[in-house]
């Protein structure tokens, strides 16, 4: 294992800190750890009676966790995913919580390690796992799966227009020989977009990697799950804050809101029935400011949106 040599710069951290309206006293989570970038900057804001836990899916952000915030008698930090946030919480004998942040996607660690095998700019083993102690790697995948599903894996989660051709490229590369880095695949890629693809300021394999990296980890549906519980945790007056990457994370965390906190439509025709108040109300939706995406490239494609519970029956 390298050492490292990257840090993970938090994104919108003021407008996300800022929009959780930290508790002094209260008991957050930061579900999506990291490199503790947030999760620091909440800690600023806790009192010694305050508690924050945090949760990642990478036994290295656990570890680093660890020795920075191990010793700090507000911090619990654990080993786990978003689909299992609730499960977890009970575990520590946590049934509601005043906050929750999601951070999606991956670290700059992760990416910046070889071995971690995410990234087309340096060359490592095909992995991609975010837990590389469960589930199939991507080399594992690509070498059984077939062509159709690598088709539309490819479709499904990065829009790829070309899928057909790599999915068909890959399938007929593996026949001669497995393919086992991150740099075979990405060459096999570049090699099948051809030239102009490889003229555009995007490496031409961006979105291979994505999709495939989306489907190991299975994020949409860790994801969906994550949210389902996050919603069901908030105490009264509770809030969660999701930051997003791309539209199809972005899509998940709205719709999950609305229909939390946006009345369903009635037919305008006919008379309306009084319904109850919302129990949860949207706080708001932001983006990244042109400063932090010069000084943050990472954020340019971030959409953070926070929603409150109110509680049942709020007026
Ligand atoms: C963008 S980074 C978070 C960075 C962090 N906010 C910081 O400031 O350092 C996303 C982290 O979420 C973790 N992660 C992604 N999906 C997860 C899931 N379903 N369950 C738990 N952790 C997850 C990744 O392993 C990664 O460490």
């Amino acid at each position: 294992m390298s050492t490292e040599t990257t840090t993970h710069k938090p994104v919108m951290p003021e407008e996300l800190i800022g929009g959780l309206c930290v508790r002094r006293e209260g008991n957050y989570v930061d579900a999506t750890l990291g490199r503790g970038g947030h999760s620091s900057l909440l800690l600023y804001r806790l009192a010694g009676e305050g508690k924050l836990i945090m949760f990642d899916r990478d036994p290295q952000a656990i570890a680093a966790a660890n020795q920075r915030f191990g010793a700090d008698p507000r911090c619990l930090v654990r080993h786990s995913r978003l689909s299992e946030l609730q499960a977890s919480l009970a575990e520590l004998g946590l049934h509601q919580v005043t906050g929750i942040m999601m951070d999606l996607g991956v670290s700059s660690p992760q990416l910046d390690q070889p071995e971690r095998g995410f990234s087309f700019m340096h060359d490592g083993p095909l992995d991609m796992r975010m837990d590389p102690t469960h589930g199939q790697s991507a080399a594992d995948w690509l070498q059984q799966a077939d062509e159709a599903e690598i088709r539309k894996v490819l479709f499904a989660y990065a829009e790829e227009r070309r899928a057909s051709a790599i999915a068909r490229a890959i399938v007929k590369r593996r026949e001669l020989k497995p393919l086992r880095s991150t740099a075979e695949l990405a060459q096999l890629v570049s090699d099948c977009l051809g030239a102009a693809a490889r003229k555009s300021k995007k490496h031409p394999a961006t979105r291979t990697f994505q999709a495939i990296r989306i489907f190991i980890n299975d994020e949409l549906q860790e994801l969906r799950s994550g949210l389902q519980q996050a919603l069901q945790l908030l105490e009264p007056g509770g809030r969660l804050a999701v930051l997003a990457f791309h539209s199809l994370e972005d899509r998940i965390v709205k719709r999950a809101f609305n229909d939390v906190a946006k009345p369903a439509a009635g037919n305008r025709r006919l008379p309306q029935l009084e319904t109850p108040p919302l129990a949860y109300r949207i706080v708001g939706k932001w983006l990244p400011s042109a400063d932090e995406i010069k000084t943050n490239p990472r954020s340019r494609s971030a959409v953070l949106r926070i929603i409150e519970f109110r509680g049942e029956g709020a007026t």
